[in-house]
């Protein structure tokens, strides 16, 4: 099949490459010159494990070019998918829909034969029905239907997750436009579960499901505030939960706080979205409340640990949202650091993926390591803000010779508290009486 991308952001690319390697004839467009030009090169503007190989593969294959020309990329298409950004708005922090409205009328005025325009952006529920007036309004004439397909990647996993799906989500009214993704999706056909639902019950899936998530989060966070006090140890709470199926294991990881591009952006979208229909939230607006200020919380956790000596170097081991990225934006690392800054000027930071986008953020207020153990030279306080498996397997004995104070504040639980403090490190972390 001949697919369009519109985006080539974390979700828009792997996309694209992944149904490009499925056989299909992929082609990309962007707006922002400089990217397509970078891929075009054979560049990839964004880390993702596993996607260069692909990405390399299929260009030289012929199934999967770069542009910025809206015709080019769809005229001919069979479907065009909507892969641009919905940014929260600065002040209302619902959706903004821009980027959306403008990909909808440009891609309007090129559509050819029958073509299924389907949102993976995370849109609010109705945005379907806003997208199929544009559309009409421009091109009356054309023969299209827009359906709902949410996008589930995680970042740093996208391409493992997109050819392992836990299921996918077709919200479509039109049965014509159900064949034509049954037939894209043929591969996965009985490999994963498929739900052919309403255009609207699929644009709150995506909301309800991260928002769910996020407070998954959220609430393994609070036990974890309660075991602090209670004696008890968060990691066998959470194994305790995590074997009930109905509760399941995965995000039961007591932390900083969520972070990165959606979980922050879906809340609070969601939660506007529902007071639009006079509906409150109210585990959702918790959810989004507290975890704002446990990052707060966390970073008094570390000056607590400093103040006897305020000028004490910091090093700080990870600044991605989460590990497996280079993606900084919304990470809870940034919001401690700049919380950290307001401490101290000495301050040195290492992430094996991430220095990059956190040199755009934090400038020159920080020292950039080369790696783990230039960051803890003479440092009196380590600090582990990013789950990065490296971090799991420190040379404690190593690091213990450079530092200058012998202080661990492990705010992913990386380390095994037994080991570390056997090393003579004071070791604190999140959920246990360490
Ligand atoms: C999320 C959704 O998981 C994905 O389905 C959706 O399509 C996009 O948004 P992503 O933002 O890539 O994916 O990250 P995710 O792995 O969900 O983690 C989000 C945040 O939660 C990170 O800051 C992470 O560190 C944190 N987290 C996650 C925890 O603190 N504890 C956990 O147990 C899991």
């Amino acid at each position: 099949m001949k697919i369009a991308i519109i985006g080539t952001g974390y979700v828009g690319l792997p996309t694209g490459v992944g149904l490009a390697e499925l056989g299909n004839e992929v082609c990309c467009v962007d707006k922002i010159k400089e990217k397509i030009s970078a891929l075009n090169a054979g560049e990839l503007t964004l880390y993702e494990d596993g996607l260069e190989e692909l990405f390399k593969k299929n260009v030289k294959a012929g199934r999967l070019s770069f542009t910025t020309s809206m015709a080019k990329a769809v005229i001919g298409a069979d479907v065009v998918l909507l892969a641009v950004g919905t940014p929260p708005h600065p002040e209302t922090k619902e959706a903004d829909l821009q980027y959306i409205y403008a990909a909808a009328k440009e891609l309007a005025q090129y559509l050819d034969g029958y073509t299924v325009i389907a949102t993976k952006s995370t849109v609010p529920v109705g945005t379907g029905d806003e997208i199929e007036e544009i559309v009409r309004k421009v091109s009356p004439q054309a023969d299209f239907d827009v359906i709902s397909l949410p996008e589930f990647l995680r970042e740093g996993f996208a391409i493992h997750d997109f050819f392992h799906p836990d299921r996918i989500v077709v919200g479509a009214n039109s049965s014509k436009a159900c064949e034509v993704m049954k037939q894209l999706y043929a591969p996965f056909e009985g490999k994963t579960e498929f739900l052919w639902v309403k255009r609207r019950s699929s644009e709150a899936i995506k909301y309800a499901s991260n928002a769910f998530l996020a407070m998954k989060i959220h609430y393994i966070n609070e036990m974890a505030n309660f075991c602090e006090k209670a004696g008890a140890d968060i990691n066998e709470v959470a194994k305790g939960m995590g074997t009930d199926s109905r509760i399941g294991n995965k995000f039961l990881n007591a932390g900083p706080g969520y972070g990165g591009s959606c979980f922050p952006k879906d809340t609070n979208a969601m939660a506007q979205m529902a007071r639009k229909y006079g509906v409150r939230l109210n585990l959702i607006e918790t959810t989004i409340a507290k975890n704002d200020e446990r990052k707060a919380e966390m970073a008094e956790r570390v000056i607590a640990k400093i103040k006897n000596n305020p000028q004490g170097k910091i090093a700080v081991l990870g600044l991605a949202f989460k590990g497996g990225t280079d993606d900084c934006r919304e990470s809870p690392a940034m919001d401690i650091l700049k919380e950290l800054l307001k401490h101290s000027n000495n301050i040195a930071v290492y992430d094996p993926k991430a220095m990059q986008n956190a040199e755009k953020l934090l400038g020159n207020q920080v020292m950039y390591a080369k790696d783990v153990y230039e960051a803890c030279d003479e440092a009196e306080i380590l600090v582990i803000l990013t789950e990065w498996e490296e971090f799991r397997n420190l040379d404690l004995h190593r690091i213990r010779g450079l530092m200058k104070a012998h202080k661990i504040v492990d705010l992913r639980n990386m380390l095994n508290a037994d080991a570390v403090k056997k090393s003579g490190f004071d070791y604190s972390c999140i959920g246990m009486n360490s």
